[in-house]
């Protein structure tokens, strides 16, 4: 098997060839932002849409973005052009960079890092999408800069790791009262026929996914609105659905070990999937 190529600092270099100082303040503080990209066939999935996030999130923590959009789009590409796999996930990292020393404060010259790689996409298989996903309810741990897509994600992972030993997928996470979003993944509940999803905040992760949903409901002339969805509201749903750019739109049956529903994926789920995979089909050309 041929080794995997990343990018690193303006290479392209073997995997077992990367190397990041211990001083990089990604590593020593978690200072630093990503982008999770899908590519369908060779082509980027909503990059515009992507990179305008990472934009956000960089300016969020008070970096410029060291790349143009030309740049980024090239080595991407290139990337996914390494990878053999018909459908990928490109993943891309932008750390503040190495300091000189371990200091909390930031230094006023410092050279980003930045480090990307192109992966298989990994879907679920076609019997998740039949059966649904099992997900519990947690407190919502995290700060109050949601928004930003950043590497910072230990509240993230152990409440992952709290669902996982639970029997669930994914954990739904709680402030307040309110249901917000999944550890990696945003929030849908199907009311009498209406999609409902909290609105964007600095309290959730303004998803890809989650505006290609509404985007593609409005084309279909599906009623949907944003709104607090409240922890009691979650659990007498019709249907609850869980997306991202990588699990796409997963149909929650079981909810803390009840069945959402009547336990099956339900059919505006089944509509609004059928709709994702016709426009995932025109990208792929
Ligand atoms: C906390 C969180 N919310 C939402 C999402 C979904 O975002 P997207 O649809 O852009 O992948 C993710 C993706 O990883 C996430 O980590």
């Amino acid at each position: 098997m041929t080794e995997q190529i990343i990018y690193l600092n303006g290479e392209f270099i073997p995997l077992s060839e990367a190397r990041v100082s211990v001083f990089d303040r990604g590593f020593l503080f978690g200072d630093a932002v990503y982008e999770v990209i899908p590519a369908y066939g060779g082509h980027l999935f909503r990059l515009e849409e992507h990179l305008t996030r990472l934009d956000d999130s960089l300016r969020g923590i008070r970096m410029q973005n060291p790349l143009s959009r030309q740049k980024w789009r090239t080595l991407l590409e290139r990337l996914s052009e390494c990878c053999p796999d018909e459908d990928q996930s490109l993943y891309l990292q932008v750390t503040r960079g190495v300091g000189d020393k371990r200091d909390h404060g930031i230094p006023k010259t410092i050279q980003p890092t930045v480090f990307a790689m192109a992966n298989p996409m990994n879907r679920p298989g076609p019997e998740v999408y039949a059966e649904g996903i099992s997900v519990i309810t947690l407190d919502d741990i995290r700060w109050q800069l949601c928004n930003i897509k950043a590497t910072t994600l230990l509240a993230n992972v152990l409440a992952r790791s709290q669902a996982s030993d639970e029997g669930a997928a994914e954990a739904i996470l709680v402030r307040d009262g309110k249901a917000l979003e999944g550890a990696a993944s945003n929030l849908f509940i199907v009311n009498s026929g209406l999609i409902i999803t909290p609105p964007k905040s600095p309290l959730l992760l303004p998803g890809i996914t989650r505006d290609l949903i509404l985007e593609l409901a409005d084309d279909a002339g599906i009623p949907w609105c944003e709104a607090d969805i409240h922890a009691t509201e979650l659990a007498n749903a019709d249907e609850i659905w869980i997306t991202s750019s990588t699990k796409e739109i997963l149909p929650v049956t079981i909810l803390n070990r009840h069945p959402v529903g009547d336990g099956k994926p339900g059919p505006r789920w089944d509509h609004m999937m059928t709709l994702y995979r016709a426009y995932i089909q025109l990208v792929r050309g």
